[in-house]
């Protein structure tokens, strides 16, 4: 399975390259895609290319964070052997093994002076600087790290893997590829199947990846949203 694609130069282009080409209708784009997702309770056999799983899992690798610092690992669950062992673990929501593939988002167990140390070594060869110019910089985010409580940089790092699936679910949907997100399972147990404690993770939030079933029941459902007035206010 080929799951680095390169679908997205994430180089990101910087300068001219910046203009979107006039012929993007994005507002078309994000209408449709929202219009179309739904979240899918009942999945076909049908796989995902490996094609379509690259440009999901770049796009969520282009997730921003908190000082672009990652704090977590996306696990793509492919093994149907695995994701039976996991179905125990989710109160038995069969969706996650019958979805094509199930994708874990695991967060950092704490978000210590390593990372920081990561983003300095990844910021010097994508901006070409010296690891001293970028030193200040990260003194100062292992210092407001420090400050913190191993329990307020666990959340945060649970935050930031929030915030890769809120990317990942609009992705998928600009793509046409349909998701269930899901915090409906023990994290201890999906910690234990795939041996995550070890690496210094725990699993956060999962999401089953594939196609709708046509007789999925949950499409026939009209959407349930907070009046606009509701949600937002202007002060
Ligand atoms: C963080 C999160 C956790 C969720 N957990 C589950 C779950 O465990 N099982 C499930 O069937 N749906 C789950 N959902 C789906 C929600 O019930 C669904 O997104 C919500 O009712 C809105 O419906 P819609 O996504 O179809 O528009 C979850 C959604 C989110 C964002």
């Amino acid at each position: 399975m080929t799951i680095l694609s390169t679908a997205i130069d994430l180089p990101r282009d910087t300068g001219e390259g910046q203009t979107r080409p006039e012929t993007f209708n994005a507002a078309q784009a994000l209408t449709q895609a929202m219009n179309w997702r739904y979240a899918v309770r009942q999945f076909s056999d049908e796989q995902i290319s490996d094609v379509e799983l690259g440009q999901l899992l770049d796009a969520v690798r282009c997730s921003p964070s908190a000082y672009g610092l990652q704090p977590y690992q996306l696990i793509v669950v492919a093994s149907r052997d695995v994701r039976t062992q996991l179905l125990e673990h989710a109160y038995g929501q069969a969706k996650v093994v019958d979805c094509s593939h199930l994708l874990v988002l695991a967060a950092h167990r704490d978000i210590g002076p390593e990372l920081v140390d990561r983003y300095v070594s990844l910021a010097s060869v994508a901006r070409g600087v010296s690891a001293a110019e970028l030193a200040g910089y990260a003194d100062g985010v292992k210092s407001a790290l420090a400050a913190q409580s191993p329990g307020q940089r666990a959340a945060a790092a649970h935050h930031q893997a929030f915030l890769a699936l809120g990317t990942l679910l609009t992705s998928a949907a600009l793509l046409g590829i349909d998701c269930c997100p899901m915090s409906g399972f023990d994290p201890a147990g999906f910690d234990a199947v795939l041996a995550l404690e070890q690496s210094g993770l725990t699993s956060s939030v999962i999401c089953a990846i594939g196609r709708r079933h046509p007789a999925d029941a949950s499409a026939l459902h009209p959407r349930v949203r907070v009046p606009r007035e509701q949600l937002i206010s202007v002060r």
